[in-house]
């Protein structure tokens, strides 16, 4: 099941990713990414007179839509709505005064809202300024990434962000096109990746231009630094008992989640020869199924954006 959002935008993962939270009606609940309040309201409506949620995103759109979903919700728990990068939730919690939480929920990327609208510059496939940031105050766009980039640079954000194998002949063509005049629209840098295709590449099912955008997309917004800094934070953000669910798009932001559970559950660094643990590095918790939870078939039938992806959990120890 999914759950659809005013907002134009199916939540992944919905129901598994509730389950997962397991809400304590009297908890406190951060989402990181609010989008349009479609996991937010699923939180909101368990909760009870003294539950508290958190929710965070760095779209303001995104979190006028939000506000508008959870009051519809009539909760009697307390809702804070907080416009701020995730990557600094360590800072916002301590500024916020926002305690150790039961839960907490990242769904990460950018919601189909944002990609349909022409104007914030995220979709091939519909006209609109070369934009793509997520939080439309702050940063560079995407025009100016490319305009400015060094060949070099292109190449490898094309290839580390988009898993693209025509990285070095796509660059190539951005540089050929900027010479003559610089990058404006999302339509120009479509059509010269299309044109950069070797017929091969036209043959794919998705468009030639989809995974240049997402390489893109993710440089424009630091989402790889922003989730590394999450982590980093997260275990002291948990309270004892608490748990994190993170549902990822990509095999990198996949990747470091895996990692970072995998590290928290065994963090002894003792060679495994030694009889007894040396390092002193206690477990902080459980990683919850070492497999990550996918959509089942109706969903990904429903939902193409589910089919990439995947939520893992980790359960913080008790103390
Ligand atoms: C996939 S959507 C979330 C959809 C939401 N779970 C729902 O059910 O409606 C992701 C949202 O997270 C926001 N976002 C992504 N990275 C962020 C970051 N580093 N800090 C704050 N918000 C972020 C985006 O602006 C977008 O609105």
């Amino acid at each position: 099941m999914s759950a659809a959002s005013d907002f134009g935008h199916l939540s992944v993962l919905y129901r598994q990713s509730l389950e997962q939270l397991a809400i304590d009606p009297a908890g406190c609940y951060i989402d990181c990414t609010l989008g349009g309040g479609g996991h937010s309201s699923g939180i909101l409506s368990k909760l009870g007179p003294q539950g508290h949620l958190y929710g965070f995103d760095k779209d303001q759109d995104a979190l006028r839509a939000a506000a508008t979903k959870l009051e519809s919700i009539h909760s009697p728990a307390t809702v804070h709505l907080i416009h701020r990068d995730f990557s600094e939730i360590a800072q916002a919690c301590i500024e916020q005064q926002i305690p150790q939480v039961n839960g907490l929920l990242a769904d990460l990327g950018v919601s189909s809202w944002q990609l349909d609208q022409a104007e914030r510059g995220f979709s091939y496939s519909h006209d609109g300024p070369l934009d793509m940031r997520m939080n439309q105050t702050a940063g560079q766009t995407a025009a100016e990434l490319v305009n400015t980039a060094s060949e070099a640079e292109l190449t490898r954000i094309l290839l580390d962000y988009g898993e693209e194998r025509y990285a070095r002949r796509i660059s190539q063509a951005i540089i050929r096109y900027r010479n003559e005049q610089p990058f404006a629209t999302t339509a120009e840098l479509a059509a010269v990746v299309k044109r950069a295709m070797p017929g091969q590449g036209l043959k794919e099912a998705q468009h030639p231009a989809k995974r240049t955008f997402q390489a893109i997309r993710i440089a424009v917004n630091g989402e790889l630094s922003a989730l590394e800094s999450l982590l980093k934070a997260l275990p002291d953000i948990l309270a004892p008992g608490g748990r994190a669910c993170i549902i990822t798009f990509h095999s990198l932001e996949d990747r470091l989640v895996k990692e970072a559970f995998r590290r928290w559950e065994s963090p002894c660094t003792c060679p495994r020869e030694f009889p007894v643990c040396i390092c002193g590095q206690k477990s902080l918790g459980k990683m919850i199924s070492k497999k990550p939870i996918i959509a089942d078939d109706q969903e990904m039938k429903e939902n193409p954006r589910a089919r990439s992806a995947k939520l893992r959990v980790f359960a913080k120890g008790a103390v």
